[in-house]
């Protein structure tokens, strides 16, 4: 059986080729990646303790649908939510359920919505009322190893480069950097060449082009960086159980560095934090 979101991307296969997308093809993708980025912040007011994660999802496939927008995650691969939302230990892929949220807890929230064929993917950290301090600065290690990774896209450097620029600031922060899960291209497929990887050196992978497109999304743990998946085929913790943190922004290379499509309209790119 063909879902009609396989067919829709049937034109599109992982050849391995990096695809170089247009200016037109920018302003597609940013539209997905805005309604992406509106729906995480709708989130903000609403991830409190008490609140299911089943809720949280409800909501995401409510928002896609009022905005004439489907979930890419729902019906993936044999996944069957809207979002993957990931609690403390959970590096990623957490699915939603019905136990409520917990003040303490930390929760990443993933969003991938397909606009007009263009996939938006991007999640945020949410802190579940007061946090512990060595939380907060987990979340705010992982949000600045995001935006050090962005720093370091510009046509003409190595994918390696943004890997260097995360793993060099998490580790001096005592933090690990999970290797197992890496950012991609984005756009037409929801999954594509190249990979992002979160670690590495900036003479490494393939150089980056104006017109490229691909997410940056980097799990680190408090603890080592090992992980492990679950018997449900999806949910990877942390080996040794410590906290694990992600953020994930969608970036388009442009001559002079790049675009980020996926920010928050409201300035809530880390919510709970303080603003930048
Ligand atoms: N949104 C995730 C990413 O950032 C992928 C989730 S795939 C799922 O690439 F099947 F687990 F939902
Ligand atoms: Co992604
Ligand atoms: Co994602």
């Amino acid at each position: 059986m063909v879902t009609y979101i396989e067919a829709a991307s049937a034109p599109y296969k992982n050849t391995g080729a990096i695809r170089l997308y247009t200016p037109d093809d920018f302003a597609g993708i940013k539209r997905a990646c805005q309604l992406t980025a509106r729906c995480l912040d709708e989130l903000a007011s609403r991830v409190q303790p008490g609140v299911t994660t089943n809720e949280i999802d409800r909501f995401v496939f409510d928002f896609g649908m009022d905005h004439g927008a489907l979930p890419a995650t729902l019906n993936y691969r044999g996944y069957m939510k809207s979002s993957c939302t990931s609690i403390n230990h959970v590096v990623c892929h957490g699915i939603p359920d019905e136990k409520p949220l917990r003040e303490g807890d930390i929760v990443n929230i993933d969003v991938t919505y397909i606009v007009d064929g263009w996939h938006g993917d991007s999640s945020r950290m949410y802190p579940v009322g007061e946090i512990k301090r060595a939380a907060y600065r987990l979340l705010e290690v992982t949000h600045e190893c995001l935006m050090r990774g962005i720093a370091a896209v510009k046509p003409g450097a190595r994918t390696g480069a943004i890997g260097e620029a995360i793993q060099s600031f998490a580790e001096a922060e005592r933090c690990s950097v999970v290797r197992d899960f890496c950012g991609h291209g984005v756009g037409r497929l929801f999954h594509d060449a190249p990979n992002i990887l979160h670690y590495g050196r900036a003479n490494e992978g393939p150089e980056m082009r104006e017109g490229m497109i691909f997410t940056i999304e980097p799990m680190i743990n408090l603890g080592r960086p090992h992980v492990k998946v679950l018997r449900d085929g999806w949910t990877a913790v942390t080996r040794d159980r410590s906290l694990s943190a992600q953020y994930e922004h969608a970036v388009g290379v442009t001559a002079e560095g790049c675009e980020i499509f996926t920010l928050s309209p409201a300035g809530l790119d880390r919510p709970g934090l303080t603003a930048q």
